[in-house]
């Protein structure tokens, strides 16, 4: 199994390994070997949904070599192109929509029976896959934290935004949110086996709505979860965060200090163009709202260069953007066609190297600010949850509550463990610090 693009399909490859582990099927850690190939592909950009299908296509030596493997297609570019993956990489099985993962074993099991035929599910629901009670995984099958410690919690799937370049809505279709004591029994499922720290998971958690509660009612719910260490979440949509999220993060003491908040542009021109529901002034506006009542609070973000009709002076109005937030860490992309989406309608006229040379000059700040925000924290005592031994650096790696990475030297036996550490080095994307024991 092979996960790429965003945290909800890591969250549906646990799902869907956790699925064939009650089957009785293992994890294998390279291709060669496996008895069945699946992997779980991203289409947000054209240069992800390429990579993907470049992935699946050049493992036809092992069809090859063995003509029984199963090969599944699943995620948003199985969703996005069905049928049309057949013609392009004949050999792929199935292949299997984002709503459907929870029909993975019922599909290999005929795909086995009948290894000529080929199988398309891709039917978009009106409801969400329920996985049930018992359902917990046991090894961690996209996500890079260990999922003993962290449970992804997925809460809503689908969006309604209509971002004009976003190809989510499409295929992902409209936003239906689990129900409130689904998910709570998921995270008591998941902590009673050991985790610490759930991330709760949707395209836009905070417009998150079961009968009468909203994301905010949802936080407070999970929060009563004895065990519980830590509550993140993620993505959020800055035209959804209400004044009572913004109190109830600053209430609790298990939600951690950490927004993510996708700005895309600091051009209101380009901001309107791309349907995103805010100005600059209101995004900065809700910035300063929510450091007055959380003022540790590290705030992250998206950023987009080169969407269609975008002029240096927008540039610019994003690099100011990024100047005025002082965000703790930008994701940064290239507009890249969707098909379908309004904005495709739009000539893409940004050229190509303008694109790159945005990128970098965008990427250069971005890096500097982080640099000085993660300056900032030295001599700190931070509250670390320790993840791992990291053999390389020989130290534990563990996560600050506002998600930055830290390297410390403690005992053993702290994988797991909440420690304070006090921060003595600061680089771009890592912390290193001392445990004070
Ligand atoms: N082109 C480039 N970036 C995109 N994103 C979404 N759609 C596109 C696109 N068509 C980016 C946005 C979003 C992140 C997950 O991916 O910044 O927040
Ligand atoms: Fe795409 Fe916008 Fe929905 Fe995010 S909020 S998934 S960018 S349409």
């Amino acid at each position: 199994m092979r996960s790429f693009g965003c945290q909800m399909n890591d969250a549906d490859s646990e799902v869907m390994g956790r699925l064939l582990e009650r089957e009785g099927y293992g994890k294998v850690d390279s291709p060669e070997g496996a008895d069945v190939i699946i992997l779980n592909t991203c289409s947000v950009r054209q240069h992800a949904e390429d990579r993907a299908l470049g992935y699946m296509a050049a493992l036809k030596r092992i069809r090859e070599d063995n003509p029984s493997v199963v090969f599944v297609l699943a995620g948003c570019v199985a969703q996005r192109l069905k049928s049309k993956i057949f013609e392009k990489i004949p050999f792929v099985n199935i292949i299997l929509g984002t709503d459907n993962i929870l029909e993975l074993p019922r599909l290999i099991e005929k795909a086995i029976k009948k290894p000529r035929e080929r199988f398309l599910v891709t039917e978009v629901r009106g409801d969400l896959p329920r996985l049930g009670k018992g359902f917990w995984t046991s090894s961690s099958y996209g996500c890079t934290r260990s999922s003993e410690l962290t449970g992804l919690v997925t809460i809503m799937r689908g969006c309604d935004n209509f971002c004009s370049y976003c190809i989510v809505p499409y295929v992902r279709g409209r936003e239906r949110s689990r129900a409130v004591k689904d998910i709570v029994l998921e995270v008591k499922e998941k902590v009673a086996r050991g985790c610490k720290e759930i991330i709760l998971l949707g395209q836009n958690v905070n417009s998150y709505s079961f009968n009468s509660s909203d994301f905010a009612d949802l936080l407070r719910e999970i929060e009563k979860v004895d065990g519980l260490e830590r509550i993140r979440f993620t993505t959020s949509h800055p035209k959804d965060v209400s004044e009572k999220l913004i109190n109830v993060i600053r209430d609790s003491s298990k939600i951690c200090e950490h927004l993510h908040l996708p700005a895309q542009s600091g051009s209101n021109r380009i901001l309107e163009g791309m349907n995103r529901g805010y100005t600059r002034e209101q995004y900065l506006e809700l910035i300063d709202k929510i450091r007055m009542e959380i003022p540790k609070i590290s705030i992250t973000t998206d950023l987009m260069v080169g969407f269609p009709g975008e002029k240096e002076e927008d540039f610019e109005d994003t690099l100011r953007l990024v100047e005025d937030v002082e965000f703790d860490a930008a994701f940064t992309f290239k507009y890249s066609t969707r098909p379908g989406t309004r904005a495709a309608k739009e000539e893409d006229d940004v050229p190509l190297e303008t694109k790159k040379v945005c990128l970098a000059k965008l990427n250069e700040l971005c890096e500097k600010m982080a640099m000085e925000k993660n300056r900032r924290l030295l001599g700190r005592v931070e509250e670390v949850l320790t993840e791992r031994f990291s053999p390389r650096e020989k130290k534990l790696v563990g996560r600050t509550r506002s998600n930055k990475t830290v390297f410390f030297s403690g005992p053993a036996g702290s994988v797991g463990k909440l420690l304070p550490v006090e921060i003595e080095e600061a680089y771009m994307w890592s912390l290193f610090g001392r445990f004070l024991g």
